[in-house]
């Protein structure tokens, strides 16, 4: 199949697929991949919403099917081509749809994806969302390709549609500069860009104004952020005193970039919740180096130190790659005696996966095999369940801060419906008393698993 880039298009008038840009047609948008993913498709919602489509949360009923979709595993590729493999099922019912692949997959496989799902209607990267209602409005009987990154695309002046939920996500800095060895961020999202504190604290600004309590600053590496003189812990002060804003949270922060400053923010500033996810990919100062990742152990050691004295009930979590090139079972081992050194409260554990486009693909032997990668994972998985559970188990008779979020999937065990929320740890806690979404309640913990923590409303 021909696949044009999108300035060569040459648009023709009549075609198979007609033009999508009459009001009332309606969206759908399916998201995969990192909280990043899930304030981007915001984002498209609100740049389709403003340009006449309506959004719906049915994908059988949609005339435009939009899969918003992350590139960092495989694995993660390979769920989005099973699931727009069955998506284009609907065809049979509905000729006109418009499939589309969206974000980070859309850009990594700009050129492989109409080969591998020739159905696909549009491939769009992270950057070019602004253009999505005029490139929908187009006829064209082969598939639409818009993969150009923009140095400078902020969204600016996009007032993200935001789900009903007790969170809302505010992008502060998008694309990475880090190019560390094995991820392909940098080149499915480009450079780094923050926006200026102004344009984030007006948005907090409205967001408090809708209701919310708690924020979410987001970027790749979220503490970069400088923008003018403002750095990082300049703007954690300024958005947490916004009024209405009662919790403010970010992720994911780098550690190189963890300042000294950014650890006093968290420390005085009574809204900054005390969690924080901390990638350290590796307990191996060797394996560290062939990552790129600019850090020795000890030097994240001492971090964790410095956090935890200021932030003394901080719960910290952490991403673990397990097989990445050349890992020794020394270099393993570091990892797990790590692991079970810091006791992180949870973590993210993956094996490696190579992407093609980066440093490692290129230049590096992808030498661990599957089996050997795969007992690692399953080892580390068990040790973090295992400190997960004993962790939660110190809240038992704690009574913690809980934004009520809703009714709870599943119900206890005798039926009665359950209700959740988050702690200010970033911990579900469940209880039976029926509490409105959004309150904020004290809940008195009386047992604990390694994920929930379980108990009633205090007076
Ligand atoms: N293989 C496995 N895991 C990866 N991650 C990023 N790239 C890869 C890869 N190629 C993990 C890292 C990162 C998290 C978001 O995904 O742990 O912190």
């Amino acid at each position: 199949m021909n696949l044009p880039i999108l300035e060569d298009v040459e648009y023709r008038p009549a075609a198979s697929r007609p033009g999508t840009a009459a009001g009332s047609r309606s969206v759908y948008i399916e998201t995969y991949g990192c909280q990043m993913n899930v304030a981007d498709s915001e984002l498209v919602a609100s740049i389709l919403n403003e340009s006449g489509y309506q959004i719906t949360t049915a994908a059988e009923e949609a005339d435009i099917i939009l899969l918003n979709t992350c590139a960092v595993r495989e694995h993660a590729e390979e769920r989005v081509i099973g699931r727009i493999s069955q998506l284009n099922g609907l065809r049979a019912h509905r000729p006109n749809l418009t499939l589309g692949v969206l974000g980070c997959m859309a850009q990594h496989l700009s050129k492989s994806l109409p080969v591998r799902a020739p159905f696909v209607d549009l491939v769009m990267g992270p950057d070019a969302y602004r253009r999505l209602p005029e490139i929908l409005a187009q006829s064209s009987d082969d598939a639409l390709l818009d993969v150009r990154l923009d140095r400078a695309e902020n969204y600016i002046g996009v007032n993200p549609v935001r789900r009903t939920s007790t969170n809302a996500w505010v992008t502060i800095i998008r694309g990475c500069d880090k190019f560390c060895t094995f991820c392909i961020v940098p080149y499915v999202r480009g450079r780094e860009r923050s926006v200026s504190a102004g344009e984030t604290v007006d948005q907090v600004k409205r967001i408090a104004q809708e209701g919310f309590k708690e924020v979410t600053l987001l970027g790749q590496t979220v503490n970069s952020y400088r923008e003018g003189d403002t750095d990082f812990a300049d703007l954690l002060r300024e958005v947490s005193a916004v009024d209405g804003i009662e919790r403010v949270r970010f992720t994911s922060p780098y550690p190189v970039d963890f300042t000294d400053r950014v650890i006093t923010a968290m420390a005085e500033v009574n809204e900054v919740c005390p969690s924080l996810h901390l990638p350290v990919q590796s307990g191996s100062n060797k394996q560290l180096d062939t990552m790129q990742r600019g850090y020795t152990i000890e030097e994240y050691r001492e971090l964790i130190r410095k956090l935890r004295i200021a932030v003394p009930n901080i719960a910290l979590t952490t991403d673990i790659i397990t097989g990445f090139c050349g890992e020794s079972d020394e270099d393993f081992r570091l990892t797990y005696e790590l692991m079970e050194e810091i006791r992180y409260d949870s973590a993210f554990m993956f094996k490696y996966s190579a992407r093609e486009g980066t440093y490692a693909h290129k230049k590096m032997s992808d030498d661990i095999p599957e089996k050997i990668k795969g007992e690692r994972l399953q080892r580390v998985i068990k040790l973090q369940e295992g400190i997960s559970r004993e962790v939660n188990r110190q809240y038992i008779g704690q009574t913690v801060e809980v934004l009520v979020e809703g009714p709870s999937k599943r119900p206890a065990k005798d039926g009665q419906p359950r209700f959740y929320g988050r702690t200010r740890q970033g911990k579900t806690a469940i209880f039976t008393q029926e509490i409105q979404r959004n309150e904020i309640v004290n809940v008195r913990v009386a047992d604990t698993t390694s994920h929930t923590l379980l108990g009633e409303i205090a007076e």
